[in-house]
């Protein structure tokens, strides 16, 4: 594993150990903050040699599985170096950052034989999984198209702005970092592949239109005056993670939400049209009173609406629904029971990469590279739409060629 933070130990480290001990081990771990690397191994129990050298621990170990949970624009250098060193690889969202290094990925794949799997943990939770199912059902008939918003809140949105996220040039924005998650549901459910993207964003809550600010929350002198300001002391685990080990990177991991070099959006919507003619309306909003998303596909024959509340104020239900509405017809709700860890998909993830990555694939749930790149490469159009102005092609971007039906 290179990237030893928190997804990495907990995601791919104690949890994978937890259900899948028996099959997988760990033959080396590699970070470049040396104290986090040590706290990692502590905290997933392993016994295996660790090194904050790359190349080193590929020479050494020779895995047989790299798992990439670095900071996302340096995900290509190990997804190819270790395709390159003869490993295959499982990296987690969002596949790159821009589309060169996106090239960069496709053609290092095919020059090694080796696969890259990309972990879009979204789409194996159930209600999602439903969805997926009765759109192949035809149960609208054929879908014309999609409005999807994507709520972040006060909380948990707001720490995207604490950390390296809050920096293009470490995250490619939520445009790639977290959009790239819905794109790719959105591709998922449609079985088509994006041709064009429109879009525009704004900067309008965090970053320099706060009142004030300082360097992060726990010495801040405006705690008491702070809406965002955040107690990390209070969380163990990213204590030892993290404040335990700043005097190796200078890294705070309760950065201030309104630093000045906050150059990532807010605020943004954007126009997909597909390959087989769906239109999407996507907006995503990183500071609401409540975090989740609603979603409406319309088809020939009728409408699906889902919607999904994470947190917040709202009355929550045990269960999550669909409305499924016939065209001149009944309406149904369908409920599906909650679970934990975005969704339930985490553990199904997990289960399919270690446990049964030969069984049969029924809904379509595991992803190689070109699912990964088709995700990032909409928010990539994206950020150049935002500054063009004008509609950006997929095509135009690396030598993939949208497909209006998946293969
Ligand atoms: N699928 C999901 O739901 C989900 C959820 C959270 C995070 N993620 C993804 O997981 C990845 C890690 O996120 P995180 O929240 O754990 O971040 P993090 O900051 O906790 O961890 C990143 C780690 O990478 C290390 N690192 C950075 N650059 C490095 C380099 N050049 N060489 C070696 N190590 C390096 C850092 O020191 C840090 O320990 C990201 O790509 C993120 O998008 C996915």
């Amino acid at each position: 594993m290179v990237g030893t933070g928190h997804r990495g130990t907990g995601m791919w480290g104690t949890q994978a150990l937890k259900e899948h001990g028996d099959i997988i081990e760990f033959v080396g771990l590699c970070d470049v903050n040396k104290g986090r690397l040590e706290t990692a191994k502590k905290m997933m129990g392993v016994s295996c040699p660790t090194f904050t050298n790359f190349e080193e621990m590929m020479r050494k170990t020779k895995p047989e599985l790299l798992i990439v949970t670095t900071v996302d624009a340096t995900h290509d250098q190990f997804i190819i170096r270790g395709m390159e060193l003869g490993a295959d690889i499982l990296t987690e969202k969002p596949m790159t950052t821009d589309e060169g290094k996106c090239q960069a990925i496709l053609d290092a794949e095919r020059r090694t034989g080796k696969k890259v799997t990309v972990t879009f943990n979204y789409r194996y939770s159930p209600h999602r999984q439903k969805i997926y199912d009765l759109l192949r059902q035809g149960a609208i008939g054929t879908v014309t198209s999609v409005d999807f918003h994507w709520y972040l809140d006060n909380r948990h949105g707001a720490d995207y702005f604490r950390r390296w996220h809050r920096l293009v040039e470490k995250s490619g924005s939520l445009w790639v970092h977290k959009a790239s998650h819905h794109f790719d549901l959105l591709n998922w459910w449609l079985e088509s592949e994006p041709e064009t993207v429109y879009a525009s964003g704004a900067l309008e809550n965090y970053g320099k239109n706060g009142p004030f600010r300082f360097s992060n929350c726990r010495p801040c002198p405006h705690k008491a005056a702070c809406p965002y300001y955040w107690d990390m002391t209070k969380d163990a685990r990213l204590m030892a993670l993290y404040a335990a080990n700043e005097q190796h990177d200078g890294y705070l991991r309760d950065g201030c939400v309104y630093k000045e070099d906050v150059n990532i959006w807010d605020k943004m919507a954007a126009t997909i049209r597909y390959a087989n003619g769906v239109h999407a309306s996507y907006s995503l909003t990183a500071y609401s009173p409540y975090e989740g998303y609603r979603i409406a596909f319309n088809g020939t024959k009728g409408r699906i609406d889902a919607w999904i509340k994470e947190s917040g104020a709202m009355k929550m239900e045990p269960y999550d629904e669909i409305m499924l509405s016939h065209n001149f017809g009944q309406v149904e709700y369908i409920q599906i029971p909650q679970a934990e860890g975005h969704g339930g998909g985490d553990v199904l993830l997990r289960d399919r990469v270690f446990r049964n990555p030969t069984s049969p694939d029924t809904y379509r749930q595991s992803a190689g590279s070109r699912d990964g790149a088709m995700a990032v490469l909409i928010g990539v159009a994206a950020r150049k739409s935002m500054a063009s102005g004008q509609p950006v092609r997929i095509a135009a971007l690396t030598d993939l060629k949208p497909a209006a039906v998946k293969a």
